[in-house]
Parts: C-alpha cells; sequence; structure tokens
C-alpha cells in the first residue's frame, strides 16, 4: 500500500567468497564456469547464471549473441526461461551471477538488467519467497541480496497492481 510521502531500504551485503556457506560458493563457481562458454563476440562481455533449484538441482545459462542484436539474449533469462519451460521456477531459491570481459578482468560485482529483473521479479512471485541473488565478478567482492522486490526491483511492473 502506498502512502504519500515514504522511503525504501536496501539491505545488502557485500562480502568476500569465504564468508558464504559453501552451497553458495558452489552456486558462485558453477555461474563463473558456465560464463566461460557463453557466445559473445560482439560484446566480448561473458555472464554465466546458476540457479539453485529446492530439490538441489542446478540450472546454468550463458548469454548468446546474435549478429542481429536485439535477437541475442542475457544469461540470467536463458536460465530462467529454461526453468520455466520445464515448470521448474516454483522450486527457485538462489541466483549466481558472474561477469567477466575477454578483454580485462572485471573484479566487482555485475548486477542484472532492467529486462532481466522483471522476470526475476515475476518468478519470485510465483515462488512465493525471497529468492537470493549473489553477484560477483571474475573475482572480488560478493554483492548479496535476498528478495528481488525487496532490493533489486521495488517499484516494478504489476498487472494486478
Ligand atoms: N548481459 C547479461 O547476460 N546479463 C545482464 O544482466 C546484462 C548484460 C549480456 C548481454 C550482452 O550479451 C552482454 O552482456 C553485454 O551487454
Amino acid at each position: 500500500m502506498l502512502r504519500m510521502d515514504d522511503s525504501i531500504h536496501i539491505n545488502f551485503q557485500l562480502l568476500e567468497a569465504h564468508e558464504l556457506p559453501e552451497d553458495e560458493r558452489s552456486l558462485l563457481r558453477k555461474a563463473l564456469e558456465i560464463s566461460e562458454s557463453a557466445y559473445v563476440p560482439y560484446s566480448k562481455f561473458q555472464v554465466g547464471c546458476a540457479l539453485q533449484m529446492a530439490d538441489g538441482e542446478i540450472i546454468r545459462g550463458n548469454n548468446q549473441e546474435n549478429a542481429a542484436f536485439p535477437s541475442g539474449l542475457c544469461a540470467e533469462r536463458n536460465a530462467l526461461f529454461y526453468a520455466g519451460a520445464h515448470n521448474k521456477i516454483p522450486g527457485l531459491r538462489k541466483m549466481a551471477i558472474r561477469a567477466n570481459s575477454l578483454e580485462k578482468v572485471i573484479d566487482q560485482p555485475v548486477t542484472p538488467c532492467g529486462a532481466c529483473r522483471q522476470v526475476m521479479l515475476e518468478y519470485e512471485r510465483i515462488v512465493g519467497q525471497d529468492i537470493v541473488v549473489l553477484m560477483q565478478g571474475k573475482e572480488g567482492k560478493v554483492l548479496k541480496m535476498k528478495g528481488i522486490a525487496k532490493c533489486l526491483l521495488p517499484f516494478g511492473f504489476d498487472i494486478a497492481f
């Protein structure tokens, strides 16, 4: 419910990887592994996304580009749409997103684009609980957030607003 004057407080943690529990470190490693086979002849920017499901399954995706530029797709949506296509969204619990450039080492977390956030938001509503999102470059600190609506996309589009 919106009030006339209000504000939103966004919680996040910027952590060293070793401060995370083992399942999250493992998810981050899998996201980096899959980023290495991204198809990025145009941007040279590789992104990998690994989804941790409640039953232990890990679903991976990376960015795929195309000479007809809008035809490519981000790593996050490739992973999420695969999960959606296989009716697995209710089991989604955590997401790890890793990015690196073929031209220079990315040592800071990269956050998902607006279109991916909107997809994450809608799937979080289906899940019915906050999704944990871990973001990291090829090296460096990990940005950790809990809740797409709370942290990554407050005021996201909702057809049933
Ligand atoms: N990209 C992703 O895969 N995820 C994001 O959240 C942002 C951007 C990709 C799209 C494109 O292939 C490359 O990174 C450069 O924008």
